[in-house]
């Protein structure tokens, strides 16, 4: 389960997160949102990485502020652009998270192995992850989060890259971990994607929540046919794309 409870963030004068409270709980929770409105920020917030300007966020009902090595045990955390070291090889990469992650030797091969055969790169196990397609390096930062088998899930934009087949896995996966009782918060600008596989979804703009819901709830609270109709409004998009649309035709 995942708390967040009256959470703001500022950088400087900008306001990123301004009062987010909600709650995600054995789920797949999309997070939807223009560029620059706050979700990577959540993320982070989340993970432990950045430190909130006020209020409080709870993962397994762990305080991340007091906490945040505790947190980092439980969570799974893939960055929106692959943080990986380009001189190692995926491999070695995985070596590394299961020895800092303390992931007992035959558990880590049993997951690595499966995990590399589901995302099918058995054959760039020895090549530098410099020299690695873009999904390619997405694929070993998603299996990278996995190793530990992680309560929680946090992915910012984690099918980015991804090839049709490789996503297709990926979802299945989430819908397994779904099972398994863990929580799992999605962020995607794809919104047929989030209708596919969320249970609820938050809408964020300027760092508030618009809306939350299941995608039906949001299309009948909004009175609109699509997912894409209900973002839009929610963001005060819609006249502004139409007035481009208008101005773009010649
Ligand atoms: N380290 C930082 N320093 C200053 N401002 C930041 C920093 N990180 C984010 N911001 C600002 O906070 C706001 C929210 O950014 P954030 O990256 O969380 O948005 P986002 O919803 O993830 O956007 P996108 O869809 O483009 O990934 C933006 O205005 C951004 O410029
Ligand atoms: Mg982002």
């Amino acid at each position: 389960m995942i708390e967040v409870k009256e959470l703001y963030k500022a950088y400087g004068d900008k306001i990123a997160i301004n009062g987010l409270s909600f709650t995600v709980s054995d789920e797949i929770y999309g997070l939807l949102g223009p560029n620059g409105s706050g979700k990577t920020t959540l993320m982070r917030i989340l993970a432990g990485i950045t430190k909130p300007t006020r209020g409080k966020v709870l993962v397994e009902g762990i305080d991340v502020a007091e906490n945040p090595l505790k947190v980092k045990e439980i969570v799974g955390y893939i960055p929106e652009t692959p943080v990986l070291y380009e001189s190692l090889t995926p491999g070695e990469l995985f070596d590394f998270v299961g020895k800092i992650r303390k992931i007992p030797g035959e558990e880590l091969e049993e997951r690595v192995n499966r995990l590399v055969k589901a995302f099918g790169i058995e054959n760039y196990m020895d090549q530098f992850i410099g020299t690695l397609s873009f999904g390619t390096k997405q694929k070993v930062s998603v299996i990278s989060a996995l190793l530990h088998n992680p309560r929680v899930l946090l992915l910012d934009e984690s099918m980015n890259g991804l090839d049709a087949k490789s996503a297709r896995i990926f979802r299945e996966l989430l819908f397994e971990f779904k099972k398994e009782g863990k929580s799992i918060i999605f962020s995607t600008h794809i919104l047929p994607l989030a209708e596919m596989i969320c249970d609820r979804i938050g809408v964020i703009y300027r760092g508030k929540l618009v809306a939350e819901g299941s995608v039906e709830e949001l299309k009948e609270r909004a009175h609109e046919e699509s997912l894409e109709e209900v973002f839009l409004k929610l963001t005060e998009s819609k006249e502004e794309v139409f007035e481009i649309i208008q101005a773009l035709k010649l």
